[in-house]
């Protein structure tokens, strides 16, 4: 198996007092997916945001590029390189490719970069057919693509 991108080591949560994750292990690889199952309340969602950098764990410890560092540490790291999609996807009212283009505007791509970025985006998630498309009128599915993307 190839090497692992993240491994969390011991996460701990607690919510007013509530123990809701205790010594959590979590290694995460690449192309490879992970099935994350229990009970309603259980800490699932939880976890996700705190391996997403979005919600603060007591406890953690992560490697990453063969070192073990804190959670406040890696933060910033794990905020940039993993993506919490949540099951209700959040879209701007507008177009498919206003969405996918959001967030080039806040690059130093030029005008022309920013076309070409936003073409090979919507090619590489299968939308060029629904680039046009008002956003809130797709199928769940089709708007998790667009949040993805
Ligand atoms: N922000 C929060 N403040 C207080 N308690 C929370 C908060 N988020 C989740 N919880 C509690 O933590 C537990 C785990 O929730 P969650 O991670 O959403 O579970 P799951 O996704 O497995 O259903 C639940 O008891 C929930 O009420
Ligand atoms: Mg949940």
């Amino acid at each position: 198996m190839s090497e692992a991108l993240f491994v969390f080591h011991g996460i701990e949560k607690t919510f007013a007092e509530v123990e809701i994750l205790r010594k959590v292990d979590l290694s995460l690889y690449p192309a490879k997916c992970i099935l994350l199952t229990g009970k309603n309340g259980s800490g699932k969602t939880t976890l996700l945001k705190i391996i997403a950098g979005l919600e603060k764990p007591e406890k953690a410890e992560i490697e990453f590029s063969g070192k073990l560092r804190c959670w406040k540490k890696v933060m910033p790291i794990i905020r940039k390189e993993i993506i919490y999609l949540h099951q209700q996807a959040f879209l701007f009212s507008g177009t498919v490719e206003s969405n996918v283009a959001y967030g080039l505007r806040f690059t130093s791509l030029t005008r022309e970069q920013r076309r070409e970025s936003l073409k090979k985006a919507l090619e590489w998630s299968g939308l060029t057919d629904l680039a046009k498309h008002e956003a809130n009128t797709l199928t769940g599915g089709v708007q998790q693509r667009v949040a993805f993307t």
